[in-house]
């Protein structure tokens, strides 16, 4: 099996660059149905999510605005419980039908309070798009409408996904190797 090393920790393959791109293409099919005529606003959350919303982006053909927030919540490899501010929001949302984007929903943190935030904003609507899900691991009552893989509870690194800061640049998905 195809493995690596980032950092101090041996990563191996678990998605490939091919299974993620026709999952992606499946996803805006998907957004393509829900979303024509309605001009979303698509709100990728920095940093993990940019390689899936330009992959995604790509995939898209009807009219629509593309925007990004930062909310960061991880330190090292264990969730912190402690999420931040949502940072660098321009664009006003009022009325708008909101698609939040991200590469992982771990304990479901992180998108509770993002779209706890965006609700107090008045969208028409609002739903989560997240390449990967960890069903094991979700604490919080999240409507997760589009989601690409469901994952086991293992750590993974790849395709945005980063390792304290590293790894993020794979083009495929790696999880942490066992003992
Ligand atoms: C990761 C990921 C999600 C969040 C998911 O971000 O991109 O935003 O954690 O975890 P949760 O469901 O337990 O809240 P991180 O805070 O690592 O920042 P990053 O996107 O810059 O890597």
């Amino acid at each position: 099996m195809n493995s690596i090393t980032v950092r101090d920790k041996e990563f191996v393959s678990y998605l490939t660059e091919d299974q993620i791109q026709q999952r992606i293409v499946k996803l805006a099919e998907e957004l393509t149905t829900d979303y024509k005529d309605k001009n979303p606003l698509f709100i990728g959350v920095l940093n993990g999510s940019f390689m899936f919303v330009a992959d995604l982006m790509k995939q898209l053909s009807i009219d629509c605005e593309i925007a990004f927030i930062r909310l960061s919540s991880y330190a090292g490899m264990e969730s912190t419980g402690n999420v931040k501010q949502v940072l660098g929001l321009q664009d006003n949302v009022f009325g708008r039908h909101i698609v939040l984007l991200e590469d992982i929903v771990d304990s479901g943190l992180t998108m509770e309070q993002t779209v706890a935030f965006f609700e107090d904003r008045g969208p028409k609507s609002i739903e989560i798009a997240t390449l990967l899900l960890k069903p094991e691991s979700l604490e919080k009552d999240l409507s997760l409408k589009y989601v690409g893989f469901e994952i086991p509870e293992k750590f993974v690194v790849g395709y945005g996904l980063d390792y304290d800061g590293h790894g993020r640049n794979l083009k495929d998905i790696y999880q942490l190797k066992e003992g």
